[in-house]
């Protein structure tokens, strides 16, 4: 299992990090036996697997229920969960112990939170109660409606800037890594070179030190929106789709089952059954 000083040094050697989200047991096993660095239990869970149109939906139990689904799948692999919406905004007191039963409920390696500014104190204590903690800035999902949509961050100098201070920010605190959300790849590597943690960057260009992406994005399962800064890895919707339709007419056409597929009763015992 690569834990977090795994995870510096291979910034340190220039070796790039691969994560990817996965929320149940089959994508965490794809993702585990693909080689994934790190997975991310990201609370997209909602978007791209409950059907919600946004991430504030999702609730600590649904993180913990998808955490656990996820762990069975890949118990070799550093597994991140989302802390979701409105769970690390109360007390201090609250934040850790909604972070303490995803840790102890779904035997993760780490919680993310999005943004920094009163975030900072969250990314603090947890980190001191012992919790890796990886922060998230650029585009935060979970402010969209205070963003006023979902676009790209950090686009100004002076965004920039801020930007830049707040993952320095951040990793005093004691962030272990830092995802950055669709910001400018020029702002991506700068950041990157500022800091001493990996940067995983998504929608941020080729020089973060480590890539993220949503795992239904990436293979193309689902009939949700799909951002400009996903590759199509792989197309399996398309596949699934036509396996249904495929199904669905061969049972209407007798095709299926076929007699490969079904049991026979011996023929005495069918003599005694009907004489
Ligand atoms: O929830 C998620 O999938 C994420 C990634 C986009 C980083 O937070
Ligand atoms: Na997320």
């Amino acid at each position: 299992m690569k834990t977090t000083s795994s995870f510096v040094n291979m910034k340190k050697n220039n070796e790039k990090i691969a994560m990817l989200t996965a929320y149940d047991y089959p994508s965490a096993r794809f993702a585990e036996n693909a080689g994934v660095d790190m997975i991310l239990v990201g609370d997209s869970v909602g978007m791209v697997v409950l059907g919600y149109d946004s991430t504030v939906l999702v609730t600590l139990d649904d993180m913990i229920h998808h955490g656990k689904a996820a762990r069975r799948g890949a118990p070799n692999t550093f597994l991140v969960v989302d802390m979701p919406f409105g769970t690390y905004h109360g007390s201090l007191e609250q934040t850790l112990a909604n972070a303490v039963k995803i840790m102890q409920q779904t035997n993760a390696q780490a919680v993310k939170v999005e943004g920094a500014d009163e975030v900072l104190p969250v990314i603090q204590k947890l980190t001191s109660a012992g919790i890796p903690v990886v922060a998230h800035l650029g585009l935060l999902p979970q402010s969209a409606g205070v963003l006023g949509g979902y676009k790209v961050q950090g686009k100004t100098a002076e965004a920039a800037e801020k930007l830049i201070t707040d993952a320095q920010k951040c990793e005093q605190a004691g962030a272990c890594a830092v995802v950055l959300e669709c910001i400018p790849h020029q702002l991506a590597e700068s950041v990157s070179k500022e800091l001493i943690v990996p940067t995983i960057g998504i929608g941020a260009g080729v020089k973060a030190d480590g890539q993220v992406l949503v795992f239904h994005d990436m293979v193309k399962y689902g009939t949700h929106h799909i951002p400009k800064f996903v590759h199509e890895f792989a197309n399996v919707g398309i596949t699934i789709e036509e396996g249904i339709t495929q199904y669905v007419q061969d049972v209407k056409n007798e095709i299926f089952p076929a007699e490969h597929h079904q049991f026979t009763m011996k023929e005495d015992q069918l003599q005694q059954l009907y004489g």
